[in-house]
């Protein structure tokens, strides 16, 4: 233990809630482990933690002894929403993020604790440049799947074209033959969203300079993508990255992550689950980033109304707007509606029979890792890829199907969290997400595929 506790490593995220918690429970288990880890974050996302953006209660403190330093996006007092456009934002960040990451490098091998080792979210390549002068050991951390990964590489060295042809199969490792419209929405849909596009892309820019490629999934749950990927990359699993896997008496940590952006209405969420029969409340939830057009919200209220579930639904202060008028009064004996939860502990709890799922990669690693069956309702980015392993691969969930429009209506919902409830379907998606869970915890335990890797990970970080 004492030559790991020579190792520092350093942990960058990307500032967005679906990239902080991966790489924060990351940084736990490499904590955890042994090894001294400085989380960086931005001055901007500290303003929010510390100004109320996360409650207010949150404080560097939260993280323990994991060190926690800034550097600068450009925009200190208010992050991307000061800047005028997404492509500014992320201009300015690279060039002065850069910047200030090598004078924060610099300052720490100053400090008799020098850095060995850079883990960055892979959406920020530049990082990446950074490691490489100053001298130290560079490690991508994807968040997406595996298999979306390999797709945008693919993308990114031009061996799938875009646009597609409508009507082409693509065929991947480890999935059924994909339609155009379950890849993800940057390269189905042809000039959506070029900034975060060109983000996408650039993850692969520099990657062969990559020391490691770290991906949070795990080995047997997509095996085929994973082997495949691993002939081109130093790829290593590491996931799920979910703090409840450790809780298994030996490992110490808490429900939660630990940095959210968003206030949870923890209390109010447990006391109302809390008298709820076992398995029969649906949780709703459309993650951090999705923003949900007026039609599909009214469809979405409509179905929780008809599915006559209990339900426990989240809608983000900013989308508040557009629920259906009265819905929450008319609606008070059967649901709850809450601005932000804690989605593990929600996961986690007895209650839950079923998660109405956008299906962000971590939503689609919680719901499987904690054994809930899942209504996937997908809108954007990897969503339409992960939806799919859900439906036809790991078979955990039933994918809401939408109209011509693209809208999934109520009677559409309403059916799936009736058939995951209380159908015949629902009995063998149980039966497969107990045996993904077991699974999941499986790699992430002691001598587990995952748990390998990051041991893997350390070694060659350790001086000899
Ligand atoms: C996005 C992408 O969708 C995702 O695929 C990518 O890998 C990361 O960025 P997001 O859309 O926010 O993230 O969804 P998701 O990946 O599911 O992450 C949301 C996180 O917020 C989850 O870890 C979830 O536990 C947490 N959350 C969500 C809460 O803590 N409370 C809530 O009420 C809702």
């Amino acid at each position: 233990m004492e030559k790991r506790e020579k190792v520092h490593c350093l942990v960058l995220f990307y500032p967005s809630q679906g990239h902080i918690n991966p790489l924060l429970q990351f940084s736990k288990r490499l904590q955890h482990k042994g090894l001294k880890v400085t989380f960086i974050t931005t001055r901007s996302v500290l303003k929010t933690m510390q100004g109320g953006g996360g409650g207010g209660e949150q404080s560097p403190s939260s993280f323990s002894s994991i060190a926690l330093e800034t550097i600068s996006d450009g925009y200190d007092e208010g992050g991307a929403s000061q800047a005028e456009s997404i492509e500014a934002y992320l201009d300015r960040f690279r060039e002065i993020g850069s910047q200030t990451l090598a004078e924060l490098i610099e300052e720490i091998s100053g400090s008799g604790h020098p850095a060995d080792c850079l883990v960055y979210d892979s959406c920020m390549s530049w990082a990446l440049d950074v490691a490489k002068r100053v001298g130290i050991a560079g490690a991508a951390f994807f968040t997406f799947s595996c298999a979306v990964t390999n797709i945008y590489s693919l993308v990114q060295n031009g061996l799938l074209k875009v646009p597609l042809n409508p009507g082409s199969e693509i065929l991947q490792p480890g999935l059924p033959p994909l339609q155009p419209s379950d890849t993800p929405s940057f390269v189905y849909v042809s000039g959506s969203y070029p900034a975060f596009f060109k983000l996408i892309l650039d993850q692969f820019s520099n990657l062969d300079k990559a020391d490691w490629v770290l991906c949070n999934t795990f080995h047997e749950l997509e095996q085929e993508a994973v082997d495949w990927m691993a002939k081109f990359w130093p790829l290593r699993t590491i996931g799920p990255t979910i703090p409840s896997m450790y809780m298994d008496k030996r490992h110490e940590d808490n429900w939660e992550y630990g940095l959210s952006l968003l206030k949870p209405n923890s209390d109010a969420c447990m006391k109302w689950l809390n008298v709820k029969p076992k398995g029969s409340v649906a949780y709703v939830s459309f993650g951090s980033v999705a923003v949900i057009g007026e039609d599909q919200m009214e469809e979405l209220g409509l179905g929780l109304r008809r599915s006559k579930s209990y339900f426990l639904w989240v809608v983000r202060e900013k989308e508040a707007a557009k629920l259906p008028k009265g819905f929450v009064e008319e609606t008070s004996e059967k649901g709850l509606v809450v601005s932000w939860c804690p989605q593990l502990e929600v996961l986690a709890h007895e209650a839950v029979g079923c998660f109405v799922t956008h299906c962000g990669w971590n939503s689609t690693l919680e719901g499987l890792s904690l054994g809930v069956p899942m209504v996937a309702v997908p809108q954007w980015t990897d969503q339409s890829t992960n939806a799919r392993f859900i439906m036809d691969v790991w078979k955990t969930g039933l994918k809401a199907q939408a109209d011509k429009k693209g809208i999934v209506r109520g009677e559409e919902i309403a059916h799936c969290v009736r058939e995951i409830l209380d159908g015949e379907r629902g009995k063998e998606i149980r039966k497969n997400t107990s045996k993904w869970k077991a699974l999941a915890k499986n790699a992430v335990d002691e001598g587990g595929s995952s748990d390998k890797n990051i041991d893997e990970f350390i070694a060659k970080l350790v001086p000899i």
